[in-house]
């Protein structure tokens, strides 16, 4: 299948792979982040198939106007890919951490990818046709020190997902989840407010880690597949170093 796909947290990393992908793949792409610059960025790479279009999914009213603020021919979505997310303030011992970034984890990983589902699923559901590819983790199966609240949030991705392909089974709306292992992106700075150096030498430390490109690959196979045909989940991980 292509159409057109709506993309959430598209201005870096995994999100910005994805849109490439899909774009490359045939798709028209709606590409939403709150850094319209980096979006405007990718629109000058792509061209015409990419929509950029501003979107904070932790601002209720920002989701809330999202179907109304899209171009008139660019409003019946057929894939969903919720991608947004972040561990601003993570890496940390609960205690040490504060209410705030726990707290923002969750209203950006969680709710924010509620209310984008609740914003467009209905447009599917009505249409009989559409795909939601919800970006889970290794993290949502299985905890670490220091991840309390980012492995709580894709715990719940993991669980809402599953519970939502059982809803829409039958329906004509796929519900897919597709959770990377460690790769290699804005991610970790972003957690270490914009400490670059900590970041490139947590993922050079690590042994191995995929790139967004991987990840975005395996999100273009989940959409391609067959109508009849469900990815229930599908998880990445870094192969190791030799
Ligand atoms: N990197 C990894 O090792 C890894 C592993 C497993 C899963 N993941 C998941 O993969 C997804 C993408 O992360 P990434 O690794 O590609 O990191 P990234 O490069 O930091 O990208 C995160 C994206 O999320 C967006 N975002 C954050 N808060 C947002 C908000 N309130 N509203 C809208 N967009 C928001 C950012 O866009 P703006 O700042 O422009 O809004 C950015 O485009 C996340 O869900 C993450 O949990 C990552």
């Amino acid at each position: 299948m292509t159409g057109l796909a709506l993309i959430t947290g598209a201005s870096s990393g995994i999100g910005a792979a994805t849109a490439e992908a899909l774009v490359e793949a045939g798709w028209r792409v709606i590409a939403t982040g709150r850094r319209v610059d980096s979006l405007a960025a990718l629109r000058d790479a792509l061209g015409e198939p990419l929509i950029p279009l501003r979107l904070d999914v932790a601002d209720e009213r920002s989701v809330a106007t999202l179907v109304e603020r899209l171009p008139g021919d660019a409003r019946l979505i057929d894939a969903l890919v919720n991608n947004a997310g972040h561990d601003v303030g993570g890496r940390m011992r609960f205690d040490q951490g504060t209410l705030e970034d726990w707290g923002s984890i969750i209203a950006t990983n969680l709710t924010g990818l509620v209310r984008v589902c609740h914003a467009i699923v209905p447009g599917m559901v009505a249409r009989k046709r559409g795909h939601v590819v919800n970006i889970g983790s290794v993290v949502g199966r299985q905890g670490y020190a220091g991840g309390a609240l980012y492995a709580a949030s894709k715990f719940a991705v993991r669980g809402f997902t599953e519970s939502l392909r059982k809803d829409f089974k039958g329906t004509g709306v796929r519900v897919s989840e597709v959770a990377p292992g460690l790769t290699r992106t804005e991610f970790a700075e972003t957690r270490w407010r914009g400490d670059a150096q900590r970041a490139a030498a947590f993922y050079d430390g690590a042994k191995g880690a995929l790139d967004a490109r991987d990840i975005a690959r395996a999100v273009a196979w989940v959409l391609a597949q067959p109508d009849h045909v469900t990815i229930s989940e599908l998880v990445l991980e870094p192969s190791g170093d030799p």
